[in-house]
């Protein structure tokens, strides 16, 4: 039987300050050659129990984002906050899962690269970590492979176990880039229902990069849509009463709809500026 999700309220509805405030924030790369602008002052501010979600095409600076958020990159103008304090470093209570594969430890089983950072932190025991660690690798369905290597895995089930890592973690934020791209539809679905499920059960925060509309207002409650390169707010809109079961109905689909109006006519302007340059 479909699930109906109880999504967390609105940002309207809250009145306490955010977990996360991303405040007019600039990212670039220097690189040798060239200096690239990756997003431009964008700002937006992620409540707690709130699933939003980072939308836009390409190049767009989502995962520069995510990384920012995650203190792997510091912004060069504006400031990212979480619970107040601004954010300089990676933090166990902002754990990421990155768009690229391989980000297990490859000498390590699965099991062991899923318990390798409950059991670092010093915080459980060994017998809690395992517990927890089995609890997730189930979770994402690689039971039989819990004391397979990572090269005996497919990009598909790495990506998984990289998920199971984190969310065993149970972070203040969960930052996800793009999780459930390289999976088939089923097990995406699948997925994507065990996130819903999960958040309704832990009520974790979670930051959620995707390029696809429809993911986007099934996950989330929030959607921040970018512009192309280099990535500035567009538009906000609220999902928060939409999921799965309302892809049929005539309120999805007129979000839908005018998300991918915004996208296109990016894409179209894009195309007249290049045709006008050459
Ligand atoms: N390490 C890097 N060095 C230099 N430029 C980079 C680097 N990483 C990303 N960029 C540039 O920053 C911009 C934003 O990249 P980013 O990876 O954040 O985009 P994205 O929105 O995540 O795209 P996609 O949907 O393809 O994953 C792009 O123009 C990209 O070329
Ligand atoms: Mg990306």
């Amino acid at each position: 039987m479909p699930q109906t999700y109880q999504k967390p309220l609105t940002a309207e509805n809250y009145s306490q300050e955010p977990l996360l405030n991303v405040e007019g924030v600039t990212l670039q790369y220097k690189t040798k050659e060239h200096l690239v602008t990756a997003t431009y002052k964008v700002g937006f501010k992620v409540f707690d129990a709130e699933r939003f979600v980072l939308l836009g095409p390409s190049g767009c600076g989502k995962s520069t984002l995510l990384k920012a958020v995650g203190g792997y990159l510091k912004p060069v103008e504006g400031k990212i906050t979480l619970k107040g304090d601004v954010v300089t470093k990676p933090d166990s209570g902002r754990v990421m899962v990155f768009q690229e594969f391989d980000q297990l430890l490859p000498w390590k089983t699965v099991k062991a690269n899923v318990m390798f950072a409950l059991t670092t932190s010093g915080k459980l025991s060994k017998k809690a970590a395992e517990e927890r660690t089995m609890a997730y690798i189930e979770m994402v369905n690689l039971t039989d492979f819990a004391y397979t290597y990572p090269h005996m895995l497919s990009g598909g089930m790495k990506q998984r176990v990289a998920i199971a890592r984190a969310m065993a973690m149970e972070p203040d934020i969960l930052l996800l880039d793009e999780p459930f791209a390289a999976l088939d539809a089923l097990t995406r679905r699948k997925m994507q229902e065990e996130l819903l499920q999960l958040g309704e059960k832990s009520g974790f925060t979670l930051l959620f990069v995707t390029h696809s509309i429809e993911e986007a207002i099934i996950i989330g409650t929030r959607i921040l849509l970018l512009s192309p390169h280099p990535g500035q707010v567009k538009a906000e809109f609220n999902a928060g009463t939409l999921g799965y079961d309302n892809q049929g109905q005539n309120e999805f689909k007129e979000l839908l709809g005018k998300i991918r109006d915004m996208l296109f006519s990016d894409a179209v302007e894009e195309e007249t500026i290049s045709t006008k340059g050459s």
